[in-house]
């Protein structure tokens, strides 16, 4: 069975002005060379600045976000080519944020991600439960119908990677069990359409807790949000998966 790759990805959400680059080229500077992926997702302002900010490292460019057309009447819009111009080849689609603030359903990033496929990027499709979800033990139940309505015809490792992030944990400084993460994570294992895509936990990711959770089996890596912004602990948390 082909193995899923190592990747850690810094989702920078709408945080970001031209001075934080420093911290992306910190980031470069300590990751010359392919160890595990890297992909940093800052907003799309600073793409085409950060992928010069990490040209020649380890470090790979995505988007947070595209739409399902190539270009047209969409203001407000990024198309996965306009990504993929600036120096993008990654692209976040369903991170519960937008299917929370934008109403965006899984058929919509479905379709973001054949989009995307097509255009020949990989996506990092998101899925995870609230936590009145998660009380009431619809868990698995929740996590799997995303899984199973996000994931486009065609999806497999060359073109997909799942992050598993449960609501409640994001941007909280809480994170479920490890046992939690284990029977999310195996449990999205087994239904995956090809068992070498790379699953990704994602929700309060510190240099503190990276290593356990690199440590379950079907962990992946990482999708990590406040904690890459700054490059010393991002590369704490890459540095960790490197050593799993
Ligand atoms: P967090 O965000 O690491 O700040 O919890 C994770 C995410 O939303 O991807």
């Amino acid at each position: 069975m082909t193995q899923a790759c190592k990747l850690a990805a810094g989702n920078w959400k709408m945080n970001g002005l031209r001075a934080d680059l420093a911290e992306a080229r910190a980031l470069a500077a300590a990751f010359p060379a392919p160890g595990c992926g890297i992909v940093l997702c800052p907003p799309a302002t600073l793409l085409c600045a950060m992928a010069e900010a990490v040209s020649g490292s380890a470090i790979g460019l995505g988007g947070q976000d595209c739409h399902t057309q190539a270009a047209g009447a969409h203001t407000g819009d990024i198309s996965a080519a306009m990504l993929a111009d600036a120096g993008a080849h990654h692209v976040i689609l369903g991170h519960s944020e937008r299917r929370a603030d934008h109403a965006e359903s899984s058929a919509l990033v479905a379709a973001k991600a054949h989009a995307a496929h097509a255009a020949g990027w990989v996506s990092i499709i998101c899925v995870g439960e609230t936590e009145a979800e998660r009380d009431a033990g619809e868990t698995l139940d929740i996590v799997l119908g995303q899984l199973a309505e996000s994931l486009p015809e065609g999806a497999g490792a060359a073109n997909t990677v799942i992050a598993y992030e449960p609501v409640w944990a994001i941007g909280t400084g809480r994170t479920p069990t490890l046992a939690q993460i284990a029977e999310v994570h195996d449990a999205l294992r087994a239904k995956l359409p090809d068992r070498a895509i790379s699953l990704l936990y994602g929700g309060s990711v510190k240099p503190g807790n990276a290593a356990e959770i690199f440590a379950i089996a079907n962990v992946d890596g990482a999708l990590v949000g406040g904690a890459s912004l700054k490059a010393a602990d991002f590369g704490a948390i890459i540095a960790a998966l490197e050593a799993a």
